[in-house]
């Protein structure tokens, strides 16, 4: 059986942390409730907190995955203020840590964790998880190696689309053009029922079907990239 939990910095955990409670970041762990295993998605601000509250839960963590390397997910420095991530949760757990291939130099630069912890994968590549299995969708645009990761029709986006609008693409790697085709392409062809948790707590809801967002979200409209350049982009 899936084991998915949501946990929203600053109020989950992270609670004395008032970068967590501005930035409102979600943290996620997904996993197999049968086998007690689980991986944390993006296990910023205190990582060994969401280690002790899987442990309460009988799971145990066995991975990590990304959807990108800004620091406010992956740890690392951040306006001058230096934020725990994967460095600080591989001092906890010896466990892998899953990203794109193409996001790795960024994620190594940023987290200053080195690529013996990272696995580089593919688009499209599965992470396996006791008997559950998670795919991860490549989505570049806020990141060159974003991924949002689909798992029993759920989707979990990251920064690359949030319930309203989406991610900056005026940061290093950002890339206006490949966001187009990651959401008008790629995120709004998946099917209308499969749920949408993002990376951020931007919209009261903790989630939405994407078949709601495709009606009630710009970013995703059948649009040119000329038009969705000139009123998302930056
Ligand atoms: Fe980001």
């Amino acid at each position: 059986m899936l084991y998915l939990r949501q946990f929203l910095a600053g109020r989950d955990f992270a609670l004395d942390d008032d970068l967590a409670v501005q930035m409102r970041n979600y943290a996620y762990a997904i996993g197999d409730r049968a086998a007690g295993v689980a991986v944390l998605v993006d296990p910023a601000y205190a990582p060994g907190e969401l280690v002790e509250l899987l442990a309460a839960d009988d799971m145990r963590v066995t991975g990590a995955v990304l959807t990108h390397y800004h620091a406010d997910h992956a740890g690392g420095t951040m306006a001058g203020q230096d934020l725990a991530g994967i460095a600080e949760l591989l001092g906890v757990v010896d466990v892998p840590v899953h990203v794109q291939s193409s996001e790795q130099p960024w994620v190594e630069r940023t987290s200053g964790v080195g690529r013996d912890h990272l696995v580089a994968h593919d688009p499209g590549d599965e992470v396996v998880v006791g008997a559950v299995r998670v795919e991860l969708v490549h989505t570049p645009g806020h990141t060159p190696g974003s991924q949002c990761l689909l798992v029993d029709g759920t989707l979990l986006t990251g920064d690359t689309l949030f319930l309203h609008g989406c991610g900056r693409t005026d940061l290093p790697g950002g890339d206006a053009a490949a966001l187009y085709e990651s959401l008008v392409h790629r995120l709004a062809a998946l099917p209308p029922s499969t749920v949408v948790m993002a990376g951020h707590a931007y919209d009261p809801s903790p989630s939405a079907p994407l078949g709601t967002l495709v009606a009630t979200n710009p970013v995703l409209f059948p649009q040119s990239r000329e038009q969705w350049a000139a009123r998302f982009a930056g």
